[in-house]
C-alpha cells in the first residue's frame, strides 16, 4: 500500500486538482494511491510509447533501406566528399547545377538531368531493368532522405501499372500532383485513385475522342497550315527558298492553336504575327506555361519547407497562375452560358426525356465534359472541375504533342534518307489531291505505313511524359528468374523514353532512330532491336493517356503536310538538342532549316 503524502502548503487550486486526480485515480486503482506515483507511471508510459514508436520506425526504416540497397544504383558520396556542400543532397546534384560549369542557357540552376538519367540507366538499370537513387540527404536513416525507384524493364512496368494483383496497391504519387496543382489541379489527371469520379470524367473524355473529332482535327490543321502558316513562311522564303526557325516554340504554338480549336472551339491566336494579334492575354499562353513549368521544376528540387522563402519567385508564380486562370475562366463561362441557353431552347421544343443532354452547336471536347446524364447526376462536373480539366487539357495536350513533333523534325533533319523515304510515301498520296481545297482525309493519312513507323520511333525515343507512383504495400517485381522487392511508400517512376531503350535484351541499336524496326517487311533485312514490348509512350493500364488518338492525329497530319512541302535540315554546326526535365522532358532549343520543295 502507498500513502498519499500531500503537502499542506499547496495552493487551493493545486489542492483541488490533486484531490480531483486522487479521487479519480483512486476510483480506478483503489484508496491511498500516491499521485506522484501516478505521474511517474504516466510519464514512463509516455516515454515508453515514444521509444517504442521510434524503435518501430527505425526498424521499419532499416528494413526498407536493406530492401532498397539490393536494387542496383550509384553509391552515396559521403563520407569521402563530406566537405562538398552538394554531397549533402545525395544524388540530387544530378538534377541541380551547383557548379554552374555546364549551364542550360535561360534555365539557371538546372543540370542536364535527362542526359544524367540516361547515363545512369545505361550503367545500372539497362541490364536489370530497375535502379534506385537517393535524394535530399545522404543519411538514409533520417526521414529527410528520399528514394526514387526507376522501373525500366517493360515486363516489370507491366506489373507495376497493369497486373491487377500488384497495380491495385500502386497509386499516383501525391507530392508531384500537389506541386503541379497550378497546371493539373481539379482534373481527371490529378485524381489519385480509380474512384467513380475519375471513371466518369475519363468516360466523358474518351467519348470526346471520337472519329469525327479526329476528322475535324485533320481539316482544321489543313486550314491553319494553308491559310496562316504557309503564306507567312512563303513570304519569308520568297528570296532565299530556305529559312531558319526554332522548331520547339513554333510546334508548341501550333499545337496549342489546334487544341484550342478542336477541344474548345477557341482560337488563341498564337500563330498570328504580333501586328494582327490584339489579344495579349491569349498570345502569352505559351510564356505562361513556360514560366509555370520552370518554377514548378525548381520547387520540385527543393525541400518543401524552403519554398515559401522564395518570395519574388512565388509572386511571379501567382501572377502567371492568375493570368492563366482568367483565360480558362473566360472560355468556360462563355460556354456554360451558351450551354444553358441551348438547354432552355431544347426543353421548350422537346418534352420527351433524353438520356444525354444535347451537345448544343459544338461537338468539341469541352461539350463532352459538359454533357449531363439525366439518369445519373452524381458525378456531374462542378464548375471547378470544368475549369481544372480545361487547364489540364491545354497543358497536357499542347506540351507533349509539340515536343514529339519538334523532336521528329530534328530526327528527320539528321536522317536525310529517312526523310526521303517518308517524302516518297507522302508525295504518292498527295499526288491524288491537287489543291488546298482537296486534301487527304484523316483516314488517308492514318493508312501511311512509313509515317506510322517514323512517328512510333520518335515516340519511343522522345516520349515526354513520365509516370510517378507510390506503392501502399511492399511489392515484388519479377523478371525471368530475378525478383526485386520494393518496400511500401517508395516513389516509383516509369519514364517511357528509358523503357524504350530496352532492358537486358539485344538492345545494341535501341538508342538509334531507325523507323524500319516498326515495319514487318523491313525487319528481315536488318538485325534490329525489337520495339514492341518496350514501346509505351502513352503509358499502359487503366491510367494510360486518354488523349493518345488526338496526339497521334496531330503529329501525323502536321508531319505529312510539312515534309510534302519542305525539306528539313540541320543548321550548320548545330548539336543535338539538350533535353530538360520540366515536368515533361522537353528539348531546350531545336534550330532547323526549312527548304521549300517544288513537287
Ligand atoms: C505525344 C503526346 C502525348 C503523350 C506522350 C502523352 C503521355 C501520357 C502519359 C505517359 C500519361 C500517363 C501519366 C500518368 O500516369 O501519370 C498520360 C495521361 C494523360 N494524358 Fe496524355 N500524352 C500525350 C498527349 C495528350 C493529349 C493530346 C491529351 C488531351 C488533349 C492528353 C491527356 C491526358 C490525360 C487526361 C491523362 C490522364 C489520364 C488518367 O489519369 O486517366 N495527353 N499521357
Amino acid at each position: 500500500m502507498f500513502s498519499s503524502g500531500a503537502d499542506a502548503s499547496d495552493g487551493a487550486s493545486s489542492q483541488g486538482y490533486r484531490n480531483w486526480n486522487v479521487t479519480t485515480l483512486s476510483f480506478f486503482l483503489g484508496e491511498h494511491v500516491d499521485v506522484y506515483f501516478i505521474h511517474f507511471i504516466l510519464s514512463t508510459l509516455l516515454v515508453a510509447t515514444v521509444l517504442s514508436w521510434l524503435v518501430t520506425w527505425f526498424s521499419e526504416r532499416m528494413r526498407c533501406i536493406r530492401m532498397l540497397e539490393t536494387l542496383p544504383g550509384p553509391s552515396l558520396e559521403l563520407p569521402n566528399n563530406a566537405f562538398t556542400p552538394h554531397a549533402w543532397l545525395a544524388h540530387l546534384p544530378l538534377a541541380v547545377d551547383f557548379s554552374g560549369e555546364n549551364p542550360i542557357p535561360g534555365y539557371p540552376g538546372l543540370a542536364r538531368s535527362v542526359d544524367n538519367l540516361i547515363q545512369l540507366h545505361k550503367q545500372f538499370s539497362q541490364q536489370e531493368g530497375i535502379m534506385r537513387l537517393w535524394i535530399l540527404n545522404p543519411f538514409k536513416l533520417t526521414p529527410f532522405a528520399q528514394v526514387m525507384v526507376f522501373v525500366t524493364d517493360p515486363e516489370m512496368v507491366q506489373q507495376v501499372l497493369k497486373a491487377k494483383d500488384i497495380s491495385k496497391n500502386v497509386i499516383k504519387q501525391a507530392d508531384i500532383y500537389r506541386l503541379c496543382k497550378a497546371l493539373a489541379g481539379d482534373s481527371l489527371l490529378e485524381i489519385l485513385e480509380d474512384t467513380p469520379r475519375w471513371k466518369h470524367q475519363r468516360k466523358l473524355t474518351a467519348l470526346g475522342m471520337h472519329q469525327s473529332l479526329l476528322e475535324h482535327t485533320n481539316s482544321e490543321i489543313i486550314k491553319l497550315l494553308y491559310e496562316t502558316v504557309f503564306p507567312q513562311w512563303d513570304g519569308t522564303t520568297s528570296t532565299a527558298e530556305t529559312f531558319t526557325m526554332e522548331a520547339g516554340e513554333w510546334c508548341t504554338r501550333l499545337v496549342a492553336e489546334i487544341l484550342g480549336i478542336v477541344a474548345f472551339s477557341q482560337s488563341f491566336g498564337g500563330l498570328e504575327s504580333e501586328a494582327t494579334n490584339t489579344d495579349n492575354n491569349k498570345q502569352s499562353l505559351y510564356d505562361l506555361f513556360k514560366n509555370l513549368q520552370f518554377i514548378i521544376t525548381k520547387r520540385s528540387l527543393r525541400p518543401p519547407f524552403l519554398i515559401p522563402f522564395y518570395i519574388k519567385e512565388n509572386k511571379e508564380f501567382k501572377q502567371c497562375q492568375d493570368k492563366l486562370n482568367n483565360v480558362i475562366k473566360s472560355i468556360v463561362e462563355e460556354r456554360v452560358a451558351q450551354h444553358e441557353e441551348a438547354k432552355t431552347r431544347q426543353q421548350d421544343n422537346d418534352t420527351t426525356k433524353r438520356k444525354h443532354q444535347s451537345l448544343g452547336e459544338f461537338n468539341d471536347l469541352l461539350s463532352y465534359l459538359m454533357m449531363e446524364d439525366e439518369d445519373d447526376d452524381r458525378y456531374r462536373l462542378t464548375e471547378k472541375e470544368l475549369l481544372g480539366n480545361v487547364r489540364m487539357f491545354l497543358f497536357a495536350g499542347q506540351d507533349t504533342s509539340a515536343i514529339v513533333l519538334s523532336q521528329t523534325l530534328y530526327e528527320l533533319a539528321t536522317h536525310q534518307s529517312t526523310q526521303l523515304r517518308l517524302q516518297k510515301e507522302v508525295d504518292a498520296l498527295f499526288a491524288q489531291f491537287d489543291s488546298p481545297d482537296h486534301q487527304p482525309a484523316y483516314k488517308d493519312i492514318m493508312r501511311l505505313e512509313y509515317l506510322d513507323a517514323v512517328t512510333k520511333e520518335a515516340l519511343r525515343l522522345h516520349s515526354p511524359a513520365g509516370v510517378a507512383r507510390r506503392n501502399t504495400v511492399d511489392i515484388k517485381l519479377t523478371r525471368g528468374d530475378c525478383a526485386y522487392s520494393i518496400p511500401k511508400g517508395s516513389n516509383i517512376f516509369v519514364y517511357p523514353f528509358l523503357t524504350g531503350l530496352g532492358a537486358g535484351q539485344n538492345n545494341d541499336d535501341l538508342d538509334e532512330f531507325i523507323p524500319e524496326r516498326f515495319l514487318k517487311e523491313d525487319r528481315g533485312n536488318h538485325i534490329l532491336g525489337r520495339p514492341e514490348s518496350c514501346y509505351m509512350p502513352f503509358s499502359i493500364g487503366p491510367r494510360n493517356c486518354v488523349g493518345h488518338p488526338l496526339a497521334t492525329a496531330e503529329i501525323k497530319v502536321v508531319l505529312a503536310h510539312l515534309v510534302h512541302r519542305y525539306t528539313v535540315r540541320k543548321t550548320e554546326g548545330s548539336e543535338e538538342p539538350i533535353k530538360m526535365m520540366q515536368i515533361t522532358v522537353k528539348p531546350h532549343q531545336i534550330m532547323l532549316n526549312f527548304e521549300r520543295r517544288h513537287c
